[in-house]
C-alpha cells in the first residue's frame, strides 16, 4: 500500500478532484440517467440507493493499492460535479484502462476529452504508465470520438464481446502508448 493522497488535477475549464461522501446524491442523480448506464459496462440502472456512497468509499483504498484512480470532474469556483473519470491500473504491465461519464446537461462541451487528457497525462508522467487503453460499445460513437480526439489509435473490434441488457455488443478497442 502506498499512503499518499489522491491527486487533484486542474485543466483549463475543470478541476479533477477525489470524490467526497457528500457527492453521493449527485452521482446517483447524474449517473442514474438511463443514457449514462446505456453507454457504460459498469454503471447500474436503476441506480440503487446507497450504491454511490459504497462506490465512493472504495476510492481511497483502490488508489492506495494502485488498483484504480477515480476522480470527480468538477467546474472550478462553484465545485459543480459534472462527471467522473478513472484509470483502472495494471501496474505489473504499466498499463491502464480509461473510463469516463459526463452528466447529460454537459454533453458535447469537450469535457470528457479535457478530463481524460489530464488523467492520461498524469498516468504517463506521474504513474510511469506505458500504455493506456479504452473501449466503447460500437453503438456509442460519441465515446469513440472522444478516444480519437485523445490521439488514441483503434486497435480492433471485439465482436459481441459483452452482454449488455440482453444484447451481445461489439467493443471497439483504442489505446495510446507513452511514446
Ligand atoms: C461519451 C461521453 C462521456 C462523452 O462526453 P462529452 O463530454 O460529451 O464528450 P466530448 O464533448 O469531449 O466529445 C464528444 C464528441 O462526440 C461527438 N458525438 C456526440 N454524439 C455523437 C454521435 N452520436 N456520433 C458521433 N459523434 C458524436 C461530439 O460531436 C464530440 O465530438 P466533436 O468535439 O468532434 O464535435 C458522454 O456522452 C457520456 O457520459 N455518455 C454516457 C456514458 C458513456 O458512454 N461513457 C463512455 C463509456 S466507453
Amino acid at each position: 500500500m502506498i499512503e499518499d493522497p489522491m491527486p487533484t488535477l486542474e485543466t483549463e475549464r475543470l478541476v479533477l478532484r477525489p470524490f467526497r461522501p457528500g457527492d453521493a446524491a449527485e452521482v446517483q442523480r447524474l449517473a442514474g440517467e438511463r443514457e449514462i448506464a446505456a453507454g457504460t459496462l459498469t454503471v447500474p440502472h436503476p441506480y440503487p440507493d446507497g450504491a454511490a456512497e459504497e462506490w465512493i468509499a472504495t476510492h481511497a483504498a483502490n488508489w492506495a493499492e494502485r488498483k484504480v484512480l477515480t476522480l470527480a470532474v468538477t467546474t472550478p469556483g462553484d465545485d459543480t460535479l459534472v462527471g467522473a473519470v478513472g484509470l483502472m491500473l495494471t501496474m505489473a504491465d504499466r498499463r491502464a484502462e480509461l473510463g469516463y461519464w459526463i452528466g447529460i446537461p454537459w454533453w458535447n462541451l469537450g469535457y470528457a476529452t479535457e478530463a481524460s487528457r489530464a488523467i492520461i497525462d498524469f498516468g504517463f508522467a506521474s504513474l510511469g504508465l506505458h500504455r493506456i487503453m479504452a473501449q466503447h460499445m460500437a453503438r456509442n460513437p460519441g465515446s469513440g470520438r472522444v478516444m480519437q480526439k485523445l490521439g488514441m489509435q483503434q486497435e480492433g473490434i471485439l465482436r459481441q464481446h459483452t452482454l449488455k441488457w440482453g444484447v451481445f455488443e461489439d467493443l471497439v478497442v483504442y489505446a495510446v502508448l507513452a511514446e
